[in-house]
């Protein structure tokens, strides 16, 4: 059953990559951009420090931090769908930034306790992932102690409350309408079913904290649209 989800997803965006940054940028009023540059500006990455975005998609994040950490330290862009990081290597070569390492792995099979990281960032993965708990646990093997680890995603609030409701309305008469007329209709109305499933504000903290993560906040916002997770180690 797990597996099963895990495929599906990877299918996903591996179908939607060639369509993807130019639908983030039509769906999110190119929103997007600026909560990925929230989640940077929160984590403060630093000159010589080691990060990983994982689920990096085509790599917002990851071009990002290149900018903070960049000459010394580094910075991995990971992600298991093929078609999809083949988008981020091509805009590494368009933005010639040759410091970005890309590498093709699913998040829940690395198993590395190294703690090699100082800094992990994750856009609209956590969510995706076939078991959140035991992505938040890989986060926390792979940071150094002391390091910080930051979550955006779509926030799952209250059922019908204002910002439930509009949410729905949103992704069912804007983004999945839209996405028809590019017949990835499917693949996007699976946006609702992921956000449904995805644990809320709470929970997420309290499985930060069962992993062993020292403090865990979270913020909202677009009215509760989007959330921010930040834990440190
Ligand atoms: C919604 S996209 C987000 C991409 C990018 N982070 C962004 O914010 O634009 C989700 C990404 O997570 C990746 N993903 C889903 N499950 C994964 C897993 N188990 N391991 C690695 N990547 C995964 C997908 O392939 C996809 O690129």
């Amino acid at each position: 059953m797990k597996f099963t989800k895990t495929i599906e997803v990877k299918n996903i965006f591996n179908k939607i990559s060639y369509k993807y940054d130019f639908l983030n940028n039509l769906l999110s009023f190119g929103l997007h951009r600026l909560w990925k540059k929230k989640l940077v500006d929160l984590l403060e990455p630093l000159k010589g420090e080691d990060w990983a975005d994982l689920c990096c998609g085509t790599g917002d994040l990851a071009f990002l931090i290149s900018e903070r950490v960049s000459p010394m330290g580094s910075i991995t862009g990971i992600d298991s769908a093929g078609d999809i990081l083949n988008v981020a290597k091509k805009k590494s070569e368009q933005k010639k930034n040759k410091f970005i390492k890309w590498e093709i792995q699913d998040v829940l099979e690395i198993n590395d306790h190294s703690k090699k990281f100082d800094g992990i960032c994750m856009s609209y993965g956590l969510r995706n992932l076939n078991n959140v708990e035991e992505g938040i646990k890989k986060v926390f093997y792979l940071l150094k102690d002391k390091g910080r680890a930051g979550f955006l995603d779509f926030n799952h609030s209250k059922k019908n409350s204002l910002s439930n409701i509009f949410q729905k309305i949103y992704l069912r008469l804007i983004v999945v309408t839209i996405s028809r007329l590019f017949n990835l209709g499917p693949e996007y109305a699976y946006i609702e079913k992921s956000i449904r499933n995805f644990p809320k504000k709470k929970e997420l903290i309290n499985i930060a904290m069962e992993v062993g993560f020292k403090k865990a906040e979270y913020r909202t916002i677009l009215g509760g649209q989007m959330g921010i997770l930040i834990l440190t180690k």
